[in-house]
């Protein structure tokens, strides 16, 4: 081992995980260059954080100005950046929401957004949908159910949170149809048997389901989601930390559905990589939340909030290109999955998709996912896993790919898969 990692070893808790012992010591675009010169294509993007390319110069001449002038408020006093971000947020986002406040996490956003609809409703059920990741802290994890590794040894988790199906098509071999009307039915059921509506707050979800599988969600799904929270008073949190900020080819994945958020949680690409996440609503919603009753020291930081206010702008502009390239991505993966047995499915929504590799059985294989990332690592291009069997390339590059880089990173996932069938 390097002495770059020994030290990794030595010092960092092993809790935390890295995916490769890589080096990385520059970034630009959606390219990665090691301490030996080496480059890579980021198909990470940090977990759909840097959607604007690394080193974006608008960003970074932000960020900047920013940090030569004044790095942090905590709620002692108002700032510029804060309203301006705040503001840039309001303008793209999905009606109603029209005010938003700031955090530093996802799993804060998520935690307060929760909140939110507990004080708001008096209410206190939660529905989340089995497969869904919403963050790892405390009452984050007990709505995260993407895969049991989160969960394990914390027990006891928050009460009165119900987990509910999420249609997953190809796991359950059904048809998006089969799917939907499965876990509508199941839904149907645990209201009949575990909670009644009028104790429900608030369902929580991913449009398209990040952590568990990328899988979006069916459009028959989500639309009757929003007509049963609006049946029962039940308020809809569409958490779009991942699918946010232009990933899924619009600006919001609930964009694609036609369905309105009550709540909207961001984080991630918010900021480029500076640590930022928020919560929206609507006006009407957010007077019924007493001021001071929820905040955090560092939300809304003054730094973060100058690159956000520079993301809405940077994001505009790549908004209308990601279709084409996302259709683009997906004839070439779906070339793949027509020549590889070793691919069971490529699905997914714009800049968001799925390689899912299987057995000859067809079941979860996580022996090809390691190898595929190994070899893909050698030629130069990093990805990042999801599934609860490990066994999902994430395509997730950042908005300012081009058809080139797509193109040379489906030849090198074509690669390794030739290698990985060559050798059984
Ligand atoms: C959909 C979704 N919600 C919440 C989170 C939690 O965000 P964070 O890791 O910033 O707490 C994530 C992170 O991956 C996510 O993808």
């Amino acid at each position: 081992m390097s002495d770059f990692v020994d030290r990794f070893t030595n010092t960092v808790a092993p809790v935390i995980a890295f995916d490769n012992n890589v080096e990385i010591v520059k970034a630009q675009g959606a390219r990665l260059t090691d301490r030996s010169g080496k480059t890579y294509l980021d198909f990470g993007a940090g977990i759909s954080v840097t959607n604007c390319g690394h080193n974006h110069p608008q960003i970074v001449e932000a960020v900047h100005r920013q940090v030569d002038r004044l790095w942090h408020g905590g709620g002692t006093f108002r700032f510029d950046a804060y309203v301006s971000a705040a503001e840039k947020l309001v303008s793209v986002a999905p009606a109603p929401i029209d005010m938003f406040f700031f955090m530093s996490s996802g799993a804060e956003a998520v935690e307060a957004a929760v909140k939110l609809a507990r004080h708001t409703t008096g209410r206190q059920g939660v529905v989340v949908f089995r497969g869904g990741f919403h963050g790892r802290t405390m009452g984050a994890v007990s709505y995260t159910t993407s895969t049991v590794k989160y969960r394990t040894g914390y027990h006891p988790l928050l009460p009165s949170v119900f987990v509910t199906p999420f249609p997953h098509p190809f796991r359950q071999g059904l048809t998006e149809e089969e799917a939907t009307s499965r876990a509508l039915d199941e839904f149907q059921q645990m209201l009949r048997h575990v909670v009644a509506p009028e104790d429900i707050a608030c369902f929580l979800i991913e449009p398209v389901q990040g952590e568990g599988g990328y899988y979006p969600a069916p459009l028959r799904f989500l639309r009757e989601l929003r007509e049963m929270a609006d049946r029962y008073g039940i308020l809809l949190i569409a958490d779009e930390i991942q699918t946010g900020f232009g990933r899924t080819g619009e600006w919001w994945a609930v964009d694609h559905y036609g369905v309105e958020p009550d709540i909207l949680t961001l984080g991630k690409a918010i900021a480029n990589g500076l640590p930022l996440s928020a919560v929206g609503a609507s006006r009407d919603l957010f007077g019924k939340w007493p001021p001071g009753s929820h905040g955090s020291t560092y939300g809304g930081n003054a730094v973060a909030c100058a690159a956000a206010v520079q993301v809405v702008d940077v994001i505009s502009g790549l908004v209308p290109q990601v279709p084409a390239l996302g259709e683009h991505a997906m004839s070439q993966l779906r070339k793949i999955n027509d020549s590889h047995p070793t691919v069971g499915d490529v699905r997914g929504l714009g800049l968001m998709i799925a390689i899912e590799l299987t057995d000859d059985e067809g079941q979860p294989d996580s022996g090809a996912l390691e190898f595929v990332r190994k070899h893909v690592l050698e030629a130069g291009l990093i990805f990042h896993p999801c599934g609860p069997a490990h066994n999902i390339v994430r395509f997730i590059p950042p908005l300012v790919v081009t058809v080139a880089e797509l193109d040379e990173a489906v030849g090198m996932i074509d690669d390794a898969l030739t290698a990985w069938e060559a050798s059984h």
